[in-house]
């Protein structure tokens, strides 16, 4: 299976994609190119040392004309079968010809704690301050929506009650790490 993976910041999932694509998932899935929004994003190095292509869509650009690109890079230009977004935080807009090939995972258990402006420490804050008794995170088909459409995989943890939001976000990060390679295991193999 050959992925896009668009990130925006630190590319601490694309890392982990990077790794297990060469080790434990080898035989499911290949990072075929890396995009971003961000010239500045510093996960575009894990790309450049992987020797991954990668593709930045400068700001300036239309919203229109920058999700064009993109998945023209993605789709057109490296043939992939999907795109995954790592910490991407721009809207992405998919045309119906690409629906059900935009993967996203999210810090929370949506419904929960997601939507515009819903992302990173912010995720962890909201629920630490909510007093959940529990947290994860959720890789799910995109729609046009941020932070919606059909889920493949949720994985839980019980909040410890000494829990501050950072405690809370390492421990749901080690949860994504296997989150999203399972998730993409789901897809090639049609197994849950
Ligand atoms: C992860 O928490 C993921 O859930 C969210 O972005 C974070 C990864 O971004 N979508 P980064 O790799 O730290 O830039």
């Amino acid at each position: 299976m050959r992925l896009a993976v668009f990130i925006s910041g630190t590319g601490r999932s694309l890392q982990n994609l990077i790794e297990c694509s060469e080790t434990t998932h080898k035989e499911t899935f290949e990072i075929a190119c890396v995009a971003s929004d961000n010239i500045f994003a510093p996960g575009l190095q894990y790309a450049r040392t992987a020797r991954i292509d990668n593709f930045v869509a400068f700001e300036g650009l239309t919203p229109e004309r920058r999700d064009d690109l993109l998945l023209q890079f993605a789709f057109t230009h490296h043939m992939v079968d999907y795109i995954c977004l790592a910490g991407y935080i721009k809207k992405l807009s998919i045309p119906p010809e690409h629906q059900y090939k935009v993967i996203n995972i999210h810090p929370s258990l949506i419904p929960k704690f997601c939507g515009q402006g819903m992302y990173g420490s912010k995720v962890h804050q909201c629920v630490i301050k909510e007093k959940e008794q529990e947290s994860g995170c959720t890789v799910h088909f995109c729609d046009n929506e941020y932070d919606h459409g059909p889920i493949i995989l949720q994985k839980k943890l019980i909040i410890d009650s000494s829990w501050d939001y950072q405690n809370l976000a390492t421990e749901v990060f080690k949860l994504e790490k296997e989150a999203y390679p399972e998730a993409l295991t789901i897809l090639k193999t049609g197994e849950q």
